[in-house]
């Protein structure tokens, strides 16, 4: 990754910021995004003292006008933009809006990468990770897209619903015109369970309810089993920088970084349509 520039969305902590450190010991030039200043730039420093060369922005990426400063910052230190990581994730307990209006895990799973690759595309001259999470794969619900309907259920949650609408909206940006045959990839990659602060903050009320019962189970085991970070940011890590995926786009990445089939909402034209619409009509303003 010699003189490579790398984003990544959430690299203060997590998942995202052990993805940081796996590029940056690659030798990437890395910058990271978090909504503290203060943690990022603490983040950027700890990864650098490891040799790496790292750098930290602050913005509130669920925040269309952070966007906008975010990416002019970024074409203020770089020529050229080689891989995105859109790995910002969030899971609050119940249905809530940005200050833009708009449902949050909505807002951070899909609206925020769609959003941010369409700022960057004149920048980027390769790669754009998407990370997807929890169980993905149901149905997607057209009449209740930002939770709308419902945001918990027995099985349902708005998280995984989100995570599939972003393998949807991906799959539709890969076949974008400016996209296709231009160079620049786009990838979906599932990281496994990692013990995260997003899953250390997260209450019993934020699961779906055939999950709560075993709540306390997954808090004794998960630290244990899933503590080590640096296994869920391999597939990340791997769709960013290995040579064996040069050129591959549109396509979905399991966390032992082998391809995996897309489910099938994902695929569904309709689906991808409508959630292509309305992220074309939230953010009107911003691209
Ligand atoms: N953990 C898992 O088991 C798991 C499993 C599958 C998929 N995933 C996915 O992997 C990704 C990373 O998850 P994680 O568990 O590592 O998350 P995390 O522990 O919550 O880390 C999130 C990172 O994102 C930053 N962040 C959160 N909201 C932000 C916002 N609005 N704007 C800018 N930065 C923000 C946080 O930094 P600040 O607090 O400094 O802003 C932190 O650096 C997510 O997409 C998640 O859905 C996680």
């Amino acid at each position: 990754m010699d003189g490579k520039t790398v984003l990544v969305t959430g690299g203060t902590g997590g998942i995202g910021k052990e993805t940081a450190r796996g590029l940056a010991a690659r030798g990437a030039r890395v910058i990271l995004v978090g909504r503290d200043p203060v943690r990022a730039q603490r983040a950027a420093d700890e990864l650098s003292a490891g040799g790496g060369r790292v750098e930290a922005l602050a913005a509130d990426v669920t925040r269309q006008r952070d966007l906008a400063r975010l990416a002019a910052q970024v074409a203020e230190r770089c020529d050229r933009l080689d891989v995105l990581i859109n790995n910002v994730g969030t899971n609050p307990p119940r249905r809530i809006l940005t200050e833009d209006g708009v449902e949050a895990t909505f807002a951070a799973h899909v609206l925020t990468p769609f959003t941010l690759t369409r700022l960057l595309l004149p920048l980027l001259g390769g790669r754009v990770v998407n990370i997807t999470g929890g169980i993905p794969g149901g149905p997607i619900e057209l009449d209740n897209l930002q939770a709308e309907r419902r945001y918990l259920g027995w099985t349902f949650s708005q998280y995984n619903h989100t995570k599939t609408m972003l393998m949807a909206m991906s799959l539709r940006f890969a076949e974008q015109e400016q996209v296709a045959g231009s160079g620049v990839t786009i990838n979906v990659a599932y990281p496994g369970h990692g013990h995260t602060p997003m899953n250390q903050s997260m209450t019993t009320a934020g699961f779906p309810y055939v999950y709560r019962p075993i709540v306390p189970l997954l808090r004794a085991v998960t630290p244990r089993i899933f503590g080590d970070l640096s296994k869920p940011s391999r597939s990340s890590v791997y769709l960013a920088s290995s040579d064996d995926v040069e050129g591959v786009t549109g396509t979905y990445f399991g966390r032992k970084c082998r391809r995996v089939p897309w489910p099938a909402s994902a695929l569904d034209r309709r689906n991808q349509d409508a959630i292509w619409t309305l992220c074309e009509a939230l953010t009107r303003e911003t691209v």
